[in-house]
């Protein structure tokens, strides 16, 4: 019979990854805050958290940061959830992940913490890389959920080890696209032709997924959002948090975390973090 999966959280992310456990038949049925969305979304939808807690056996969590996530599992704990299965997708600080665990373990559920590294493509295409902490039988028990939304996928340990190890990547991510902005304003004044100079820096140092995900949004200036600068700047403020309590120099981090400090005073929150490039443009003085 199929798992019935409970999701909430209907983003940017949550909405393709939910479609696709529905396309992969699993009984789904989904919840958002903003409850039209939900009405849209074209998967069976409930109108109230507690209906969702109490029809399914497994409840996936996709929201913004830490305090979303914090805020809807201290309403979740209200209920009876003894013996149910809770998965947080959500890039949280490792510090969240631990409390959500004890709250839930308390109560009688499992917990599996289990961030996404990729954006919206390849969470429609179900080719993300999920990095997953708890209990690890659990983990493998659920492989069959995690095949469907993700195509590369690590075992990481003890709660905290998967949002620390996504933070990494994020600090990686994050200073990438600055460097790659960087770049590109150099391509820009000195007049070379942008496509050839993108296709150049391909097949050179610049080959990378954040290039491929990003050269058509620097080349458009298409800031549409995939990954939004406000959710780049929760992670980087994440990141600093945990590598200054390890004692990790994070020079690169913390001034990444200024460029996107920049985009968000000059209005460019919630467009893609790609807009970033704006702020290059304006410390180079191109038009
Ligand atoms: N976008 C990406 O490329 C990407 C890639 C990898 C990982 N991530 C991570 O994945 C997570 C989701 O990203 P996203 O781009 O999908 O974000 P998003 O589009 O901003 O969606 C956030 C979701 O969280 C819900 N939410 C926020 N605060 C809430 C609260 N207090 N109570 C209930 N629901 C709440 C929102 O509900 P409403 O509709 O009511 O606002 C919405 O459904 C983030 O942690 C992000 O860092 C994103």
């Amino acid at each position: 019979m199929a798992k019935k999966v409970g999701w909430i959280g209907l983003g940017h992310m949550g909405l393709p990854m939910a479609t696709n456990l529905k396309n992969a038949g699993f009984d789904i049925k989904v919840w958002n805050r903003t409850i039209e969305k939900a009405k849209n979304s074209g998967l069976p939808y409930v109108e109230t958290l507690e209906e969702l807690i109490k029809d399914r056996e497994i409840i996936i969590t996709m929201l913004f940061d830490s305090n979303s996530v914090l805020d809807i599992y201290s309403k979740i704990v209200q209920f009876d959830i003894k013996d149910k299965l809770f998965i947080d997708m959500t890039t949280i600080h490792p510090e969240t992940a631990k409390k959500v665990a004890e709250m839930l373990i308390t109560k009688g559920s499992d917990f599996l913490e289990a961030p996404v590294i990729g954006s919206v493509v390849p969470a429609q295409k179900g080719l993300l890389t999920i990095v997953v902490s708890g209990d690890e039988s659990t983990y493998k028990n659920n492989l069959d959920i995690f095949s469907v939304l993700g195509k590369e996928i690590f075992y990481m340990g003890d709660y905290g080890m998967a949002s620390t190890m996504k933070l990494i990547n994020n600090t990686v991510l994050g200073s990438f696209l600055n460097v790659l902005c960087e770049a590109y304003s150099f391509v820009k004044k000195a007049g070379i032709d942008e496509k050839l100079a993108l296709k150049v820096l391909e097949n050179g140092a610049g080959k990378s997924m954040v290039l491929d995900a990003k050269k058509e949004k620097l080349l458009n200036e298409d800031y549409s959002t995939h990954f939004s600068v406000n959710l780049i700047h929760k992670d980087l403020s994440y990141a600093l948090d945990v590598a200054n309590k390890l004692g990790v120099a994070s020079q690169f981090t913390s001034t990444s975390r200024e460029f996107y400090n920049s985009a968000k005073a000059n209005n460019l929150s919630d467009l893609d973090f790609s807009a970033v490039f704006e702020v290059f443009k304006k410390l180079s003085n191109i038009s």
